[in-house]
């Protein structure tokens, strides 16, 4: 308990000294050095590589964020990939033919990817500077709701000339879309089908590690902000370049990152996560994010709901006239919801997405997944073998 925590504030630390410049430059030149070619490449060029056009457009929100969304042009219906806490659309892509995005283009769907507000694509603002000003960074899942998908949706429909597409999401990526059905519930009659994988929505009855995590969380998060830390895991920061650097080192990395971080958090899965992989992995993940984001997650674990941003009691008030925040409405997402789960997953744990499967009205399909984790929905090298037939299947049934 006591060392990991430790280890968080060191990690604090020297994401926040990732602000500093200098620091980084010879060690970034290290950490490349011990990356393989899919993990240099860039979106775009991998995207190229396994046979596929990639475009790039810029989607901006009402509150002002610009967002890079990527497009792999196909002539089946449209399907629009929301990605993770700590992701952003590179993970997609990062297995050739056997990520999704790929697999999908493989498909001939029309492929959109959005990149979330503050990663490594989307780090720009009409007004705002983020590295300058906080409320840049003055947001969580609900923004990336309310906000990001809301104008990411309407623009490939634009685009598209469509009336509906068909929308991914995995874990932060559910979330998101929960809480923005919710509250805007015209954006149900904008997408088909939305496939939840391993959503993050419902935290009861955890394992332990988490629980430890999660309840030294506000003391962890309040040092944050009183150290001035809104950004986490900042592209080139130093906690960035160090990680990249720990974790393209052969054996030693794929215990102390693969065993002694991934595993822990995410569900054991070695099957699916192969050595040589880590020099791929990190030269895409993690991307950027906020500090709220983890708080509005940890404030879901400790009300065991899930519930907008609990600004405290003076806040909520202002906020939202009442003294607590509001539950997110899932009785108002009518859109047909898919829901799959797996069952090494430790963080979106099965009878969690059960949970969740009860309180939306319209489930027309929930699977459990065996032999993955929260990360094998998107990284695993086995993932097109045993899960995305299931999910072509339920596609084409929209399409
Ligand atoms: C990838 O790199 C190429 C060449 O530098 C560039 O044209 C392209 O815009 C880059 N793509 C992304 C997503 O940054």
């Amino acid at each position: 308990m006591k060392s990991a925590i430790i280890l968080l504030i060191v990690i604090i630390q020297l994401t926040h000294s990732a602000s500093e410049p200098d620091a980084k430059s010879l060690l970034s030149v290290i950490a490349d050095l011990t990356l393989s070619e899919d993990g240099k490449l860039n979106f775009t060029q991998l995207v190229t590589k396994y046979g596929h056009i990639a475009e790039q457009y810029e989607v901006t929100t009402e509150d002002g964020y610009l967002l890079k969304l990527f497009h792999i042009p196909g002539k089946r219906s449209s399907v629009l990939l929301t990605h993770g806490l700590a992701a952003d659309a590179d993970p997609y892509v990062i297995r050739g033919h056997g990520s999704l995005g790929i697999a999908l283009a493989d498909k001939e769907y029309d492929v959109w990817l959005l990149n979330n507000r503050g990663t490594k694509f989307s780090r720009r603002h009409t007004e705002l500077n983020p590295d300058k000003d906080k409320k840049f960074w003055d947001f969580s899942f609900h923004e990336m709701g309310y906000y990001d998908l809301a104008a990411t949706i309407d623009f490939v429909l634009d685009q598209t000339g469509e009336e509906k597409i068909l929308a991914i999401g995995h874990s932060q990526g559910a979330s998101q879309f929960f809480a923005l059905t919710s509250l805007r519930p015209e954006y149900n009659e904008k997408v088909k089908l939305f496939l939840a994988l391993a959503p993050g929505a419902y935290f009861f009855n955890m394992p332990t590690l988490f629980q430890i995590i999660a309840t030294a969380g506000p003391i962890l998060l309040e040092l944050g902000k009183t150290l001035g830390i809104e950004e986490l895991c900042k592209d080139r920061g130093a906690l960035l370049t160090l990680i990249k650097t720990i974790c393209t080192k052969g054996i030693i990395s794929y215990e102390v990152c693969v065993k002694g971080a991934i595993f822990p958090f995410m569900g054991h899965n070695p099957a699916g996560f192969e050595l040589s992989f880590l020099r791929t992995l990190f030269g895409h993940t993690p991307s950027g994010f906020s500090r709220k984001c983890l708080e509005h997650y940890d404030q879901l674990y400790f009300s065991e709901k899930f519930s907008q941003f609990d600004y405290g009691v003076k806040g909520n008030l202002v906020k939202y006239g009442r003294s607590y925040p509001p539950d997110y409405a899932l009785s108002k997402i009518t859109t047909d919801v898919a829901v799959m789960a797996g069952k090494l997953d430790t963080l979106s744990l099965v009878h969690n997405a059960k949970v969740l499967k009860k309180k939306l009205p319209n489930v027309v399909h929930f699977e459990v997944i065996e032999a993955t984790t929260h990360t094998d929905f998107i990284l695993s090298g086995e993932a097109s073998k045993y899960l995305f037939p299931s999910i072509f299947r339920l596609l084409q049934k929209y399409d």
